[in-house]
Parts: structure tokens; sequence; C-alpha cells
């Protein structure tokens, strides 16, 4: 078995919680051998040879097989995933907002170099959402998903109705457990969300759009009256990602704050978890639960990445189809 030789970019809450993992997991037979960092004068929990501030010395390093990226900044991983997948390493990211956005060109790239690229760890955390949506669902009979699949704002808002915290109590709470990203506005006002279900969309559907493409809000506009009326009619205000085949074939996907019923159950995801309600036609409603964010249930997933590494495993992007931004569309929402 060939050793999966690791170059890391990143060393944030998820990267150290991987470099924790592997450190006492022997049956990956994988080891971090370069970890590529910002600010070299950090103290950090790891041997310091370990680390370089180049990112060359990583890519160029042909003893480095497999790249895993897990910065925050989206253009400079766009770049080092591009560079790596060029030079035919495989990679795992969990950069939501950098595949989101550069959907098109990294499908072009995994074509060309016939490079793997997997993540998991994008999407959702420990739930093992995508793998799922590209391989169990038949694209024709997916109805629905509908999800939580954001952490901090679920942390947020379960800490303000069930603790009466208020909100920037709430956020800074879920700052330090290391759930919200390094800019909160991203979780806040639903981009988070909204770069997930445009990676969702791909999987479940075959549709390629860009985020700017999607109606989305955040819960940033919420007031202290909506989560009073929550309180009220004993309902929770969830942040909750959408997407709906409609019966003219088009489909209708979202980002909205929403009161939720007891009967719906992603009402009773609290905390950092996140939820995933898939209805499919011979299956019929399914749900998803787990930990949606931190170092630990984030690595579960990168490392679930490198050992489909081992039997080959590529997203086939089977039900992709050439997807003309107007196949999306709002009516769904507009007309209720
Ligand atoms: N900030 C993200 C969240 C991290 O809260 O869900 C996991 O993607």
């Amino acid at each position: 078995q060939t050793k999966l030789n690791i170059g890391l970019f990143g060393f944030g809450v998820v990267g150290e919680s991987l470099w924790q993992v592997l450190q006492n997991n022997t049956s990956l037979n994988a080891q971090i051998s370069k970890v590529c960092i910002k600010h070299p004068e950090k103290e950090r929990n790891a041997p310091k040879e370990l680390f370089t501030a180049n990112p060359y010395e990583v890519l160029s390093d042909d003893s480095i097989n497999v790249l895993v990226e897990l910065i925050d900044d989206a253009n400079a991983a766009y770049d080092i995933v591009s560079s790596a997948l060029k030079s035919g390493k495989a990679v795992v990211s969990a950069n939501k907002k950098m595949i989101a956005e550069h959907l098109p060109e990294l499908l072009a790239l995994q074509k060309e170099f016939d490079a793997p690229f997997l993540y998991e760890a994008a999407c959702c955390a420990s739930i093992p959402v995508i793998r799922n949506l590209e391989e169990y669902y038949d694209n024709d009979l997916l109805r629905s998903i509908s999800g939580i699949v954001n952490g901090s704002t679920n942390y947020i808002l379960t800490k303000i109705a069930e603790e009466g915290l208020d909100f920037t109590q709430a956020l800074k709470q879920a700052q330090e457990k290391g759930f919200a990203e390094s800019n909160p506005t991203l979780d806040i006002e639903g981009t988070d969300a909204l770069n997930k279900l445009t990676i969702l969309l791909v999987h479940a559907y075959g549709v390629v759009s860009h985020p700017s493409e999607l109606t989305y809000t955040g819960i940033h506009h919420l007031e202290e009256h909506d989560a009073q009326y929550a309180r009220e009619k004993g309902y929770e205000i969830k942040l909750v990602a959408h997407a709906h085949k409609l019966d003219n074939g088009k489909i209708a996907a979202f980002v909205f704050p929403q009161f939720l019923q007891k009967d719906n159950s992603l009402f009773h995801v609290k905390n950092e978890y996140n939820g995933m309600i898939i209805e499919s036609g011979l299956a019929d409603k399914q749900f998803f639960n787990g930990k949606g964010a931190g170092g630990f249930p984030t690595a579960s997933a990168v490392i679930s990445d490198l050992s489909a590494l081992r039997y080959n495993y590529r997203y086939e992007y089977k039900k992709l189809y050439n997807q003309s931004p107007s196949k999306l569309t709002n009516d769904f929402y507009l007309r209720i």
C-alpha cells in the first residue's frame, strides 16, 4: 500500500485536528510531512520543522502525493489546488467558498489532468452528504434536499432560543468553539450556506451554478420579535438551504431562515449540528443528522476522503449535464 504522503495547507482548527488524528492513526498509512502556513511566527502544537511559509516547498515536493487544503482564503486556495491538480497530486479540500465559486474551472482541471479531487468536508462536515447524493440517489427521482448546513448559525439560533443569549454573545461562543469562519459574516449573512448549496446542487441534480445565481438571506435580519413569535408558537427558527425539483423539471434553490414546526426533523437539530432531509421517489423521506462544524467532525470527513483515495474513489459527476443558469429558478419561492 503506497503511503499517503500529505502536504497540508493551513493549521487552523481543522488542520490541527487532522494532524492530531493522523499522529495516532496507523491504519490509514498516511503522514503529514509538510504544513504550509501564513504566519510562521505563531506558536503551534507540532514540531517546528514541519512548517513552511513557502507554498512552492510543498507544491514542488515530488514525494508529496496528496495535498490537503484547509485554509480560509478562497483565492489563495484556488491557486494552490489548481497547481496541485495540474501537477498530478490528489487533492482533498474543505474549502466550500473556493469550490462553489470555481466549480466549472475545477471540473475542467479534473478532466484534463485526470486528478482525484475530493471535498466531502466542504458540506455538513461529519455528514457524508456529498458522497450519498453522488452515489445513492438517482437524479430523476430526487425530489428535494432541505438542510441546516451551517453549524455556527444553528448554534447561535439555539443559544438565543434556549439560553436567552444575545446575538453577540452567541456568536462569540461559536467563534471560541471554532465553528465560525474567520470572517463570521460569511456564516451570519448566509453565504457559507449558499456556497454549500451550490456544491450540493452539482451532486444532487447535476446543476453547475455560481453562488451569485441563487437567492439567499442569512440570520442577520432577524429581530427580537421573530424570536418572540417563534417562542409563542412553539416554532424553531432555522437557516435552511433548500433545492426542489419543480413540475416543469426546473430546480428552485435558495437559503432562507424559516419558522419550523415540531414535525419537521430539522426542528430538532440543535447547536452546531447540521441536518439534511432528502426526499426521493422510491425512498421517500430520509433524514441525516450530525456535527456540522468544528475540528474533529470536519477532520472526520477529510479522513474519509483520504481513505477513499485508497480505493481510487472519484466523483464521477455522472449526473452532470450542461446547465444554463436560466434553468435555475426562484419561481418556487416567489409562488409561496
Ligand atoms: N463556519 C462553518 C459552519 C464551518 O459554521 O458551518 C463548517 O463548514
